[in-house]
């Protein structure tokens, strides 16, 4: 993509981004309206759909040949990345925002024939906002991110990490899981991918882990890590299929093998 529409396309981006966080913080103490998907703890709100129906109708008014691979089916029926389409995550960590009412974050990736252009990431409690432009670096609050250290070692690293791995995967899952823990300093979770991801393209943690992770929870945080040096593959070391949902390592690149090497063989 063209560098000056990409930062006309950022710019745009950044500003409704900016305007749906605010959106959000206004309602943040109201009575929320809750409900659940897939399963009892896989939850949705009201302020989630309306945060991405947001993003639909202004997108199709401005960019109607655009098309939105959204989380809540406010969207288009994308079967492929041909062309520009928007990734859009409204509420990413509804748990957080629904128990926590802070650690949740907006994320809008847009991707041009199947490449990663744009990237933020809005931690919208915190007024946080991590962004990248393909080629031009990733930037915290507009303060350009360093690249990750050359040097970290598995042993001295944190992963973000799914605690889903740990209680609902088989046997066989878990003896892998629990050994790659023992094999690295620690583990934390904030419980928005997005917000997990960020954290490992800052350097705050080495990397993050999640299965079952859909396009909207890793589109923008995948072009923001790829600016400082970090790599985003599925556990077989594969590349992502952005249509596909999957298993996630996003990791400082240095220490990547070795963490493909313990879970590769995940089922
Ligand atoms: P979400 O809040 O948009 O659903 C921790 O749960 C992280 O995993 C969040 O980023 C969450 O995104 C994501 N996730 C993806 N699929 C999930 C599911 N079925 N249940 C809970 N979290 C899910
Ligand atoms: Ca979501």
């Amino acid at each position: 993509m063209q560098k000056t529409l990409r930062n006309e396309l950022f710019n745009q981006a950044k500003e409704w981004v900016l305007e749906a966080g605010e959106k959000i913080r206004e309602k943040i103490n109201q009575p929320m309206v809750i409900d659940t998907k897939s399963n009892p703890h896989d939850l949705v709100t009201e302020t989630d759909k309306l945060t991405e129906e947001f993003f639909a109708n202004r997108i199709k008014e401005k960019f109607p040949n655009h098309l939105l691979l959204g989380e809540e089916g406010y969207g288009d029926e994308v079967t492929s990345l041909d062309g520009t389409v928007w990734i859009i995550d409204p509420i990413d960590g509804t748990m957080n925002f629904v128990h926590l009412k802070k650690d949740f974050a907006i994320s809008v990736g847009i991707y041009h024939n199947g490449i990663g252009e744009i990237g933020l990431i809005y931690d919208v409690m915190a007024n946080v906002l991590y962004s990248a432009c393909k080629g031009e670096g990733a930037f915290k609050n507009g303060k350009r991110l360093e690249p990750l250290s050359d040097t970290v070692k598995l042993e001295e690293s944190i992963f973000a990490f799914n605690h889903n791995l740990l209680c609902t995967s088989e046997q066989f899952d878990r003896d892998i899981t629990e050994n790659f823990l023992r094999n690295i300093r620690s583990a934390r979770l904030v419980g928005a991918a997005a917000i997990d991801i960020a954290n490992v393209a800052e350097g705050l943690i080495n990397g993050f882990i999640s299965k079952g992770l859909s396009p909207w929870d890793i589109a923008a945080g995948m072009v923001i890590l790829d600016e400082v040096g970090g790599v985003t593959t599925r556990n077989d070391g594969n590349v992502v299929n952005m249509l596909e949902k999957g298993t996630i390592i996003a990791c400082n690149e240095v220490i990547h093998n070795r963490v493909v090497k313990h879970l590769k063989n995940w089922i």
